[in-house]
């Protein structure tokens, strides 16, 4: 029996399921999995579920204090394409929500006399860019770049990013004894668009590279939402994973910065339907433009620069992008719709 605890918010994710995987097959904590939604049934077994909301702080507090976490998840959240249908509704959640966990996870550590560790995924979405022309020219993001997020779910982001600054550094100043032991030991990644074999996301404005892939593997025709030209930097799954998990292990020491950038590859949509194509020669994929979406992604980052990620606890990408699509996405894409389509032929027979 693992004696640490896990919380994982957002659990029924995309990162959600990479991450219990992660920690089920390692075996070195307990998972308490929360989400809104039901948990995906590949889960089950591999964790405690709660169903249940970010902003329910009865249901929030409870869960603190029947657990003892060590590290708290934060994956719960309303992405950008989502978000700007209800932006105040996105706000609620992402922001309300992201407090009510740095609060209870407070509280947590207060009471225990113990610091915990809050993993927060940020993002691209952060940034704003305000041409395409300057985005062409401007190369490599740094993380201290043009932060001017134009969505909701990007304004959510970077104002979060600096609520787990302040938790972490400065909650309560006025607070007596508030430099006895550290609370909540903040640390975040902006990824990049992320690429899973296993989830297809929803409500992202990323999602037409994930979408590209699966909708070849299942023979289905797809319009993509951006032009051709447009560039993003991206990881697949299994690198957003070791991301996490490596910057939870690292040495507080190591850090310099509390928010890093990580990239793997940088690559247009053409691109992604061209390495497509290569695995499914019939794929058939047009462009039919969405000029709010294109707005998004045109303010994001073409590129970022992750060295500093790579200096303080060692990210390095597992895949190029042809390796990525190769050794991972390929094989399993197409293991995953051979198998549902002999499930559903074993169903009916
Ligand atoms: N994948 C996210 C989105 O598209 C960006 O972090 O909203």
């Amino acid at each position: 029996m693992p004696s640490k605890t896990v919380l994982i918010t957002g659990a029924n994710g995309e990162i959600g399921h990479g991450l219990i995987n992660f920690f089920a097959q390692d075996g070195s904590h307990k998972i308490i999995a929360l989400d809104i939604h039901d948990i995906d049934d590949t889960l089950t077994d591999k964790c405690s579920f709660i169903k249940g909301s970010v902003l329910d702080e009865a249901l929030l507090e409870h869960i603190f204090e029947k657990y003892s976490f060590e590290y708290v998840f934060h994956l719960a959240g309303i992405l950008s394409t989502g978000g700007e249908k209800n932006p105040l509704f996105a706000h609620q959640v992402n922001v309300t929500g992201s407090l009510n966990l740095l609060n209870f996870t407070r509280l947590a550590a207060k009471k225990r006399e113990e610091k915990i560790t809050f993993l927060f995924p940020s993002s691209i979405a952060a940034y704003g860019i305000p041409t395409l022309e300057q985005k062409k020219k401007a190369g490599k993001i740094s993380e201290e770049q043009y932060l001017f997020p134009i969505t909701m779910y990007g304004c959510n982001k970077l104002y979060i990013e600096h609520m787990g600054r302040y938790f972490e550094a400065f909650y309560g100043l006025l607070e007596p004894h508030r430099d006895t032991y550290p609370l909540i030991d903040f640390r975040s990644i902006r990824f990049p668009g992320i690429i899973s074999a296993e989830t297809i996301p929803t409500g992202g404005t990323s999602d037409y590279g994930p979408e590209m892939v699966h909708s070849a593997a299942q023979g289905k025709s797809y319009s993509c939402f951006v032009r051709q030209d447009t560039t993003l930097p991206f990881v697949v799954m299994p690198e957003a994973v070791d991301a996490l998990i490596k910057l939870s292990e690292a040495k507080k020491s190591q850090l310099t910065r509390q928010v890093y950038n990580i990239t793997s590859f940088s690559v247009s949509a053409s691109q992604i339907a061209g390495e497509v194509k290569k695995y499914f020669p019939q794929a058939s994929i047009s462009y039919s433009i969405d000029p709010n979406r294109q707005k998004i992604v045109d303010s994001w980052p073409g590129d970022v620069d992750d060295t500093k990620a790579r200096s303080d606890w060692g990210w390095k990408p597992r895949y190029s992008f042809e390796s990525a699509f190769a050794e991972y996405l390929m094989p399993a894409v197409i293991e995953r719709y051979r198998c549902s389509s002999l499930k559903k032929c074993q169903n009916s027979s």
